[in-house]
Order: C-alpha cells, then sequence, then structure tokens
C-alpha cells in the first residue's frame, strides 16, 4: 500500500512540476512572441520577461516615468525628431497610453490622458474656453508673499495656483484657510504622491492583481473620488444658477456647449466629462506651475545679480502702484527670458507627457508601429 502511495505521489509531484514548468515556459514564450521588437524599430535596451524594464531602469532619476507602462517605449530626444512627432505627424501621435490606475480614475475621460475624437473635441474646447477668459493674456490675482523671516514656499503656491484654477473653472477663488479647499489641497497631494510611487507603477504593470491587492493604490482611487465629489457639488450649484447669456467661468461654458451639442452622433460633451475635465485642469496646471515656481524662487536666490536686473525692469516699467498683467510682457525682455531660461534649466518635465502612435510612423529613418489600443475599462 505504502509503496502505491508512493508512486502516486512521485506521479503527482512529477506531474505538477511539468505542469508549472509547462506554465512556465508557455507565458515567457507567448511574452516573447508578443513583445518581440518590430522590423525596423529603433534600437534600446533589453527587458526582461514579463517585467520588461520595471526593475532595470534606475528609479531614482527622471526617466522613472518610462516604467509607468510595461509596453515598449520610444525616447525622442532633440527639437527636429520632436517637432516632426509633435507637429508635423502630430496627429499620428495624438493619443495617449493605456495607464490602468488613470484609466480607473478618469474612465478615458478628460483632457489630459483621453484619446481619438473625445480627445480632439475636448481639447479644443479647453483651449478655446481658457483663451476666451483670458488665459495667458489678462492678470489673475494671487496671493501676497510677504515674509520677514525665512519660510517654505512649498505649500503657499501650490494654494496659490490652485486657487487661480479654481477662479478659472468654478469662478470664485477659496480663502485659504477653508476646509473645503485645505482638504482638496491635501487630497491632491497625496493622490499624486502615491500615483507617482512604486505603488503606480506596480498598478499600471500588473493590473488585474493589483486591482485585487490592498495597498495605498487602493485609497488612490477613494482620494480622487473624493475630489470628484467636491467637482461635482460646485458643478450642482452652477446648475442652479445657469445663465446661459452670461457665462461666468469654464463649467458655465461647458454646460452650454452640452446643450449646444445634444443629440449630435459624435458628441463627446456631458457633465461625467465635464468632471474629468475640471479635474484634469488641476492636475496639468497645478503642480507644474508650483514647481516652476519654486525654481524660479531657488534660481532668484542663488543668483542676486540676476534678481536685481529682473527687479529693477519691473520697477521700470510697472512701478508700485499696480499689479503686473500680460500686457506688460512685450515691455519686459528681460525678465522675459529669465522667465524662459528658468523653465529650460528647471526642466520639471523631462520626458514630457507619454503620447502612443495610432497608425505606423516613420521617424528618423525607423519604424513605428501603430499601438494597439487595449481598454483596461472595468
Ligand atoms: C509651467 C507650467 C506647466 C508645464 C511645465 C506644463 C507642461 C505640460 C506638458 C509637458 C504637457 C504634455 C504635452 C504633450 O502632450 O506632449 C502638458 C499638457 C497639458 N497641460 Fe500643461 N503645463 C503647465 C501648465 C499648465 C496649466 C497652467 C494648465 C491649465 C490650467 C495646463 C493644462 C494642460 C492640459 C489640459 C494638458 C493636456 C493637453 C492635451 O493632452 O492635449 N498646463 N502640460
Amino acid at each position: 500500500m505504502d509503496s502505491i502511495i508512493s508512486v502516486i505521489g512521485t506521479y503527482v509531484s512529477w506531474d505538477l512540476k511539468s505542469l508549472l514548468l509547462f506554465a512556465a515556459v508557455f507565458i515567457i514564450t507567448a511574452d516573447y512572441i508578443k513583445n518581440r521588437r518590430p522590423a525596423g524599430y529603433p534600437p534600446g535596451p533589453r527587458g526582461l520577461p514579463i517585467m520588461g524594464n520595471l526593475f532595470t531602469i534606475d528609479q531614482n532619476r527622471a526617466h522613472e516615468s518610462m516604467t509607468q507602462v510595461p509596453e515598449r517605449m520610444v525616447v525622442l530626444n532633440g527639437f527636429d525628431i520632436l517637432k516632426e512627432a509633435l507637429v508635423t505627424q502630430g496627429d499620428s501621435l495624438a493619443d495617449r497610453p493605456d495607464l490602468p490606475l488613470q484609466t480607473d480614475i478618469a474612465h478615458g475621460l478628460g483632457v489630459f490622458t483621453s484619446s481619438g475624437n473625445l480627445w480632439k473635441q475636448q481639447r479644443r474646447f479647453v483651449l478655446s474656453t481658457l483663451r476666451q477668459f483670458g488665459f495667458g493674456k489678462k492678470s489673475y490675482k494671487g496671493t501676497c508673499l510677504l515674509h520677514s523671516k525665512p519660510f517654505d514656499p512649498h505649500l503657499i503656491l501650490n494654494n496659490a495656483v490652485s486657487n487661480i484654477i479654481c477662479s478659472l473653472v468654478f469662478g470664485h477663488r477659496f480663502e485659504y484657510g477653508e476646509e473645503k479647499f485645505i482638504k482638496m489641497m491635501q487630497l491632491f497631494d497625496k493622490a499624486l504622491q502615491i500615483e507617482g510611487s512604486i505603488w503606480g507603477q506596480l498598478y499600471n504593470a500588473f493590473p488585474v492583481l493589483m486591482r485585487r491587492l490592498p495597498g495605498p493604490h487602493q485609497s488612490v482611487k477613494q482620494m480622487w473620488n473624493e475630489v470628484k465629489d467636491f467637482i461635482w457639488v460646485e458643478l450642482n450649484e452652477h446648475k442652479n444658477t445657469w445663465d446661459p447669456s452670461e457665462t461666468r467661468d469654464y463649467i458655465d461654458c461647458y454646460l452650454s456647449e452640452i446643450q449646444m451639442n445634444k443629440g449630435q452622433d459624435d458628441n463627446t460633451f456631458d457633465e461625467e466629462n465635464l468632471v474629468i475635465c475640471v479635474l484634469d485642469l488641476f492636475v496639468a496646471g497645478s503642480e507644474t506651475t508650483s514647481t516652476t515656481l519654486r525654481w524660479a524662487f531657488l534660481y532668484m536666490a542663488k543668483y542676486p545679480e540676476i534678481q536685481e536686473k529682473v527687479q529693477a525692469e519691473i520697477d521700470r516699467e510697472i512701478g508700485e502702484s499696480r499689479q503686473p498683467s500680460m500686457e506688460d510682457r512685450a515691455n519686459l525682455p528681460y525678465t522675459d527670458a529669465v522667465i524662459h531660461e528658468i523653465q529650460r534649466i528647471g526642466n520639471i518635465a523631462p520626458l514630457g507627457v507619454p503620447h502612443v502612435t495610432n497608425r505606423d510612423v516613420e521617424l528618423g529613418g525607423y519604424t513605428v508601429p501603430k499601438v494597439i489600443a487595449q481598454t483596461n475599462f472595468q
């Protein structure tokens, strides 16, 4: 009897081993076939099976954003090739990759991470509406940063920039001490921090597994839901006081656009999309602008002789009796150049935001094939 059991045991354990071996070989072969380098594709570092370059790229460097997508990536470097890709062939590279965490939050809506016809319509609308409200033209009331002692400008700048976006989209600012505003700022800060951490990267690399595992990545979705609720409250208040003949802000304009596009075949304007577009304006506009301003502070402190020249030009052209406005820009060439130089050297988005090809593209003598869309909506 013992010998029969031992024979069965040997048989079963051998069978299990071969099953595991077969599964491993099958998965690695399937992964190899799926991720084979296409003909004419640009050269690049070899990645591990399944993991790609997730753990082979230095996480402490800016390249980390490249590892958020377990797919093959092409990095373009230099003015000519970027102009070719983003301008000349811009239509073929206009789409965004399908990042599972982003998809679970935004469901393919909005303007920052959307693609195709939806992106085209939303982008056109956001650009024309922000221009209509003088974005990049007039001045927005900011915050006063007069301090007699050293202070950390981080949160003050974040609040000031976000409040300017509040006046654009909600038509009003918040008091800095207001509980609602503080809560929203904290949610943005924490959610973006987790999204940019290894948790966000693991979620995007292994969505099926990570959607089921507990961890900080789960609370990110809850945090964005709270921000969305905050925007819904503003939206409902706007609907109650909405007068199409007098548009006060981005939300009012969007409500008119929803009305105008009702019944059209390819219409992408609705309230869900409005909420995600507003969320995108905060995400795309706040951290970028406040981080650039922090670099500006640092460089002005490091190069006081340049700070003096900027100050002298502002004093000469604007004086102390009024706020600066965008109309002053033409008369402030030195200040304008310093701002551009801060943006260049601060280089806060060194890899930009990833794009994907929506058709086969020839770039710099290489062929980058169309990325087959894989929808991760749940
Ligand atoms: C210094 C400040 C800023 C920097 C460095 C910056 C940087 C960027 C970059 C690199 C992109 C990706 C472009 C691409 O698709 O290739 C982008 C897109 C975008 N930014 Fe900014 N941005 C800044 C300020 C703002 C502000 C203030 C807003 C609005 C309130 C804004 C709204 C957007 C939007 C909506 C997109 C998505 C555009 C699209 O996908 O078509 N950004 N930004």
